[in-house]
């Protein structure tokens, strides 16, 4: 029995996707109920008009390559959120499964699962600045726990840190057959950890989640990647509605990713990693921050005297912060992205004005 059918929604099981009409472009198109004129300011190359190719196989191609996986073990989704939200949907049944995080954490995880109806278990991270995972208490808790999705955030949002691959390892060798682990791949670019990608043939277990959000500058196009064993892929590409990519983030996709624009992506994460490393010295002699946490993403986790002066303080200059105190486990904790030089030039002389 492939992973899919062990551990995904037994009602799932016999559930045929929605026949979608041919996507042949050598016909005429009369069988989808569509405008023969394009739409005023319409500028795509394949027109609005027309609904866009049901499952984007340029896209999931592209995507592929990137990753350098199968096009079999990827699905091509609107963000790495909308693979949050198919993974709880394929795999979680409400009032029986559960899913267990490690906060503090992406809050999806939570939300998605709590919006599917099943439990949420909570195995808190080790204590700041380094949160690192407590692989033995998740393997505790796990024990006797219907847990069918573990999801671990590697590097942590908010933490910016990386959870350490002998602990990762802990928890995917007790959790075989038994559950997924979803690492949540977000920021790896920004660090110097390789992809969990190179682990997915020792572990049919593992799904990994990927982005064009941050290191790619297309998260207003909503572009993200499920990676995982094809049975996964298989079940959860019939969740998904009927032409979700657009055919704007469909040419956007293939345009960031052409070969031409790649080494432009890889120079900005560069940039951007150069940065942050510059912002964090800056700001470990500030007066105001007691701890800077070792970041591998393309954000700050900083822990400061008093959130609310050092908000303040940034607002009134024209910046938006990330407020990380409503959590019990980081009452001093905000996050700051790591932007352009000039901008973070501008960001550090606000703070450093009394
Ligand atoms: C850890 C993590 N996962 C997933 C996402 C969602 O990414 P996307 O924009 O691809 O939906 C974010 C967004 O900030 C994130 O921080």
């Amino acid at each position: 029995m492939n992973i899919a059918d062990r551990l995904g929604r037994p009602d799932l099981r016999t559930l045929q996707a929605y026949a979608l009409p041919s996507a042949s472009t050598t016909h005429v198109r009369l069988h989808a109920n569509e405008n023969p004129w394009r739409a005023v300011g319409d500028d795509t190359m394949a027109g609005l008009a027309q609904y866009p190719e049901p499952t984007p196989a340029t896209v999931g191609h592209c995507l592929a390559t990137l990753y350098n996986v199968p096009t079999t073990q990827l699905l091509a989704t609107r963000g790495a959120d909308e693979g949050i939200d198919l993974l709880t949907r394929g795999f979680l049944r409400a009032g029986v499964d559960a899913a267990l995080v490690c906060p503090p954490t992406f809050g999806m995880y939570a939300i998605a699962t709590r919006i599917q109806g099943a439990d949420l278990i909570e195995v808190p991270l080790r204590p700041a600045p380094h949160f690192d995972l407590d692989a033995q208490a998740v393997i505790t808790a796990l024990q006797g726990a219907p847990v069918k999705l573990v999801f671990l955030c590697s590097p942590g949002n908010p933490t910016g840190t990386t959870l350490a691959p002998a602990a990762i390892e802990a928890v995917l060798h007790a959790t075989r057959e038994r559950t997924l682990v979803v690492i949540d791949e977000a920021y790896v670019e920004f660090s110097q950890q390789s992809s969990w990608i190179e682990r997915l043939h020792e572990f049919p277990h593992l799904v990994v989640l990927r982005t064009l959000s941050k290191a790619y500058s297309l998260a207003g196009a909503r572009v993200g990647s499920v990676i995982a064993d094809p049975s996964i892929i298989a079940l959860l590409s019939k969740l998904l509605p009927p032409y979700s990519m657009s055919t704007g983030t469909i040419e956007a996709t293939l345009r960031a990713l052409a070969p031409a624009a790649l080494p432009i992506a890889t120079a900005r994460i560069e940039r951007l990693i150069g940065e942050r490393n510059r912002l964090a010295v800056r700001l470990r002699t500030h007066p105001a921050v007691l701890a800077v946490s070792p970041s591998s993403s393309n954000f700050l986790f900083v822990t400061v005297t008093d959130p609310v002066a050092f908000l303040t303080r940034a607002n009134a200059a024209g910046f938006l912060l990330r407020d990380c105190t409503r959590d019990p486990r980081t009452p001093l904790g905000i996050r700051i992205s790591v932007s352009a030089p000039d901008i973070n030039d501008r960001l550090l002389e606000a703070l450093s004005t009394p």
